[in-house]
């Protein structure tokens, strides 16, 4: 793919956007790329997804603004539904995804990111949503997925000022889990991806399924949605494995994915 990478590290996925003349901006084309390689993942292989951006200075600096400047309102509108059809497709994804933030994450860049199951970035990383001062709102999930993550309060401040924050005060209020140095972040990316790949891949699958169909239902039906994923566990061959092992005191060698 021109402008989005694929690499399988064992049962590790790393994508990397890589357009980094632009700071790896999304315009269509990034955007038809990203969306092939999530096409090509295979679950069967891939137990976990990292993603990053080329380069030191930018994760992604958001849509392509230039593309943007001549757009209609129904271009804009349908510029938005085809960033944010993929952007679903890349939270569906059955599999646990880490967005590996190794500069700036700022408009499409932050709502890439926070499409992922999980952020860790690196000290250089910069978030925000500057919209506002371009004249349009945040358009693939920023207005939606921030306000989910941070809570309206905080989310709304950084939404209206359009005012970017920096990697430890991205940490402080929750966007991301941890900050590293730039030559750590990625190591550190692949070390959870790997721990993550060596539990019980349809357990780690069925959280995935029970927290994204849980999470915004009431607590009467997110419960059984996860009494659901909690039940499908069982009978499995990981299951068998993973217990018996706790009984007989050895340790799992390796998950069967069955
Ligand atoms: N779109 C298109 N090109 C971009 C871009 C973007 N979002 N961000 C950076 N670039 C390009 C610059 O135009 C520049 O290209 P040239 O070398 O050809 O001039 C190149 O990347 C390097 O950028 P700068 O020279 O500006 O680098 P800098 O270090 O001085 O500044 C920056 C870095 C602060 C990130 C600055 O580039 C910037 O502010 N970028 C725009 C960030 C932004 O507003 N993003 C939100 C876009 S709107 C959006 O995403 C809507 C949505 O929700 C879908």
């Amino acid at each position: 793919m021109g402008f989005v990478k694929y690499e399988q590290n064992g049962y590790v996925g790393v994508i990397t956007i890589d357009r980094p003349k632009a700071l790896n901006a999304l315009n269509k084309e990034v955007l038809a790329d990203l969306e092939a390689v999530i096409d090509g993942i295979d679950p069967e292989k891939t137990r976990a997804v990292v993603l990053t951006g080329a380069g030191e200075k930018s994760f992604v600096a958001g849509a392509d603004i230039g593309a943007m400047s001549t757009m209609t309102k129904a271009e804009g509108e349908a510029f938005g539904k085809y960033g944010n059809d993929i952007f679903l497709k890349l939270e569906s994804l059955p599999i646990p995804t880490i967005a590996a933030v190794n500069g700036f994450a700022l408009g499409g860049g932050n709502e890439l990111a926070m499409s992922c199951d999980i952020r860790i970035c690196s000290d250089n990383a910069v978030f925000g949503q500057p919209e506002v001062g371009l004249g349009i709102t945040p358009g693939f999930g920023g207005t939606q997925r921030l306000v989910r993550l941070i809570g309206t309060g905080k989310a709304k401040e950084m939404i209206y000022s359009a005012k970017n924050i920096k990697a430890d005060e991205a940490y402080r209020i929750g966007l991301v889990n941890a900050v590293h140095t730039q030559e750590e972040l990625l190591p550190a990316a692949m070390k959870l991806a790997v721990k993550i790949a060596s539990n019980a891949p349809i357990a780690v699958r069925n959280c995935k399924k029970a927290i994204t169909e849980g999470y915004l239902a009431d607590m009467g039906h997110a419960a059984e949605v996860e009494e659901k994923w909690f039940g499908d566990c069982f009978e499995t061959e990981d299951q068998k494995e993973g217990m018996a092992a706790f009984l007989e005191k050895r340790k799992v060698e390796e998950f069967k994915n069955r």
